[in-house]
């Protein structure tokens, strides 16, 4: 008989990694497992909303019908905040972060930074869609938590995590030590070990980009996906080019198929489109721990200063060998968009 290992029992037999844990990481995966559930039951019935009403229109129940960008943000945030185990929520859905100021949470040890949301352009086409996670741990010693407390590093998180709400839902996360993956079995209601020990390929054959930017591209990214399309069987090229437009279904594809991700600067988005600390960051440590590679072109994204917890970044992300490939792209041709990281570095900093 095959014995079903659900995410709960899962993070239970991992907390012994934890020699000093006190199960509170623990509690928090499981909350955040839980609001999944509940978004993804929203997400599944997103086709049905011209039945049910439309949106910000009342619905038979007498509930007014929520964007479910704007939903998934209010079952994250409740989950965290009745959880107790976190004191700050940084959420892509909120200009400032929101401090948990109850009994339970006002010293409570984690952060966590959100994006309930991703790729929100494909709900109303029933394209998978996503939600991307990322934990700290709190650094300020007193009873409160500080606002520096969500200024961290990408280096610093404890775990990441994203859900797809594709064909099937399924939750992926880490903790610094390799990356898991669990499908939601419908029909008990539970997230199951289906994927374990995730490993991204060192060479992938896909390239996932919006090429219709292309014009306004760095001459590096150019370059890399003039290189990509070139016919050379020995390295399997041309690679094939699989963009959905919800980078976490992209990225989740691209980890198991193999594959690079590229959201670079463009000429409209001169710091990129992507978030640091809610997008990039968490994608990066997966990306990593699951023997990927994850920069800006130039640096590593878990190196890089917090300096606004909404502020942009370009990413590479996905198979070593190919990140590697489009990094050097950018040295050779796009040397002026990682001239501000060389001046940093020159500078010690
Ligand atoms: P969000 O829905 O959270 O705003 O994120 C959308 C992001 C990401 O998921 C996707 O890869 C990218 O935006 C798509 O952007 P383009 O439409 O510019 O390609
Ligand atoms: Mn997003
Ligand atoms: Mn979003």
């Amino acid at each position: 008989m095959t014995v079903v290992q659900t995410l709960g029992q899962f993070i239970i037999e991992k907390q012994k990694d934890f020699p000093y844990a006190k199960g509170e990481l623990s509690r928090l995966l499981r909350d955040i497992g839980i609001a999944a559930k509940i978004v993804n039951r929203e997400v599944n019935k997103a086709g049905l909303v011209d039945i049910l009403g439309e949106i910000g229109s009342v619905n038979t129940h007498g509930e007014s019908q929520k964007k479910l960008d704007v939903f998934a943000n209010e079952q994250f945030i409740s989950a965290l905040t009745s959880g107790g185990e976190c004191c700050i929520v940084v959420s892509e859905e909120n200009d400032d972060p929101i401090f948990i100021d109850n009994e339970i949470s006002r010293d409570a040890k984690y952060i966590v930074a959100i994006d309930p949301l991703d790729g929100s352009s494909n709900i109303d086409v029933n394209v998978a869609v996503g939600t991307i996670f990322s934990i700290y741990r709190r650094k300020s010693g007193g009873s409160c938590a500080t606002i520096e407390d969500a200024f961290q590093k990408g280096t610093e998180q404890v775990a990441a995590g994203y859900v797809v709400y594709g064909s099937s839902a399924m939750l992926v996360y880490t903790t610094g030590k390799g990356v898991n993956g669990f499908t939601l079995d419908p029909s008990i209601g539970e997230f199951c070990l289906s994927h374990p020990e995730m490993r991204i390929p060192k060479d992938g054959y896909i390239y996932s980009i919006n090429e219709g930017n292309y014009i306004n591209f760095p001459d590096g990214v150019k370059k890399y996906i003039k290189y990509c399309q070139v016919n050379d069987p020995s390295t399997h090229r041309p690679y094939s080019s699989r963009y959905i437009g919800s980078m976490v279904a992209d990225l989740h594809r691209n980890i198991i198929k193999g594959g690079i991700f590229i959201y670079p600067t463009t000429a409209a988005a001169p710091k990129g489109k992507l978030r640091l600390v809610y997008e990039c960051n968490p994608m990066a440590f997966i990306i990593e721990q699951a023997g990927g590679r994850a920069t800006d072109g130039f640096e590593r994204i878990l190196e890089k200063d917090v300096n606004s917890l909404h502020q942009r970044s370009a990413i590479f992300l996905g198979s070593e060998n190919m990140v590697v490939k489009a990094e050097e792209m950018m040295r050779d041709y796009s040397p002026e968009v990682g001239k501000v990281v060389d001046i940093k570095k020159a500078a010690g900093a």
